[in-house]
């Protein structure tokens, strides 16, 4: 995701792709969700963040893509893994996993180009129901955001969806990140805010490629970046979740670019 402030290196024009834009974008997408697919079996008590990093670098690299993040901004890692109150952009390490940890992990690959951006929750051996719950609140929150995505709805009327769903479970949205636009860019105009008021915001089109990638806390929303510079975290020490896909708006809705191939994983998308 990034940081609302980030708006100034945007191009600022909002970006209608066509036909060969979604062709590219569905390579793309498919190979971030197979990242994600193939780490599932190595997510277990005792891995090393920096391994499941390793592995996913050398999927990457030896299935045609590029890590988009290795070299970002200073970044020297191809994933952000994100334990438990950790909320996004934590760095891959001498952290290992253990029993009971949730985790998100967030992996972009560039294919001929185009970006695929994704990520989702993994649950390290047994997992306690309450980050289970959370767990739950955040895929049925993307759900709802997607649910909302067709020519002449609103970037808002998503966060809305999103907001009002995960407020009402008492849980709550982070506001200091936000989902965005992409295709040849990793981070284009629009901002796609995770929380928000019906109509308002940028209407949405046909062509129109953007992330939803909503962060939900079980305690209050604040953040604080660590003195690394990246790695966000709740505050009050709540645990939080995250699930992100990358989608294109159609003539009718929308089409998801980053499914899970091997069914490992689908939220629970709802179609319009
Ligand atoms: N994948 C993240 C996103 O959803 C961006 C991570 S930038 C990094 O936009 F440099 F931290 F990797
Ligand atoms: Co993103
Ligand atoms: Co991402």
């Amino acid at each position: 995701m990034t940081d609302i402030l980030d708006i100034e290196s945007r191009t600022g024009a909002i970006k209608i792709h066509g036909p060969d834009g979604f062709e590219g974008m569905r390579r793309a997408g498919k190979l971030a969700a197979e990242c994600l697919d193939m780490l599932t079996p190595h997510v277990q008590p005792g891995v090393l963040t920096d391994e499941l990093d390793r592995l996913a670098r050398e999927f990457i690299l030896d299935n045609g893509g590029l890590p988009a993040c290795l070299g970002y901004r200073g970044y020297t890692k191809t994933v952000c893994i994100s334990p438990n109150h950790v909320v996004c952009h934590g760095i891959p390490g001498e952290r290992t996993l253990r029993e009971g940890d949730i985790a998100n992990i967030d992996v972009t690959v560039i294919v001929d180009g185009w970006h695929g951006d994704t990520s989702r929750m993994y649950g390290v051996g047994e997992v306690a129901p309450r980050a289970r719950r959370l767990v739950e609140v955040t895929y049925e929150g993307i759900a709802r955001g997607l649910a909302a995505v067709k020519p002449g709805a609103t970037t808002g009327d998503i966060g809305h969806a999103i907001q009002s769903y995960v407020e009402a479970q008492r849980c709550s949205v982070v506001r200091d990140f936000c989902g965005h636009g992409l295709g040849k860019v990793f981070h284009d105009a629009p901002n796609i805010l995770h929380y928000g008021r019906p109509g308002e915001g940028a209407p949405l089109r046909a062509g129109m490629f953007f992330t939803i990638e909503p962060m939900v806390n079980l305690g209050k929303p604040q953040v604080k970046v660590l003195s690394d510079g990246w790695t966000a975290v709740t505050r009050d020490k709540s645990l939080s979740a995250q699930c992100e896909h990358s989608i294109g708006v159609t003539e009718d809705g929308f089409e998801v670019f980053t499914l899970s191939p091997a069914s490992l994983f689908q939220p629970p998308i709802k179609s319009t």
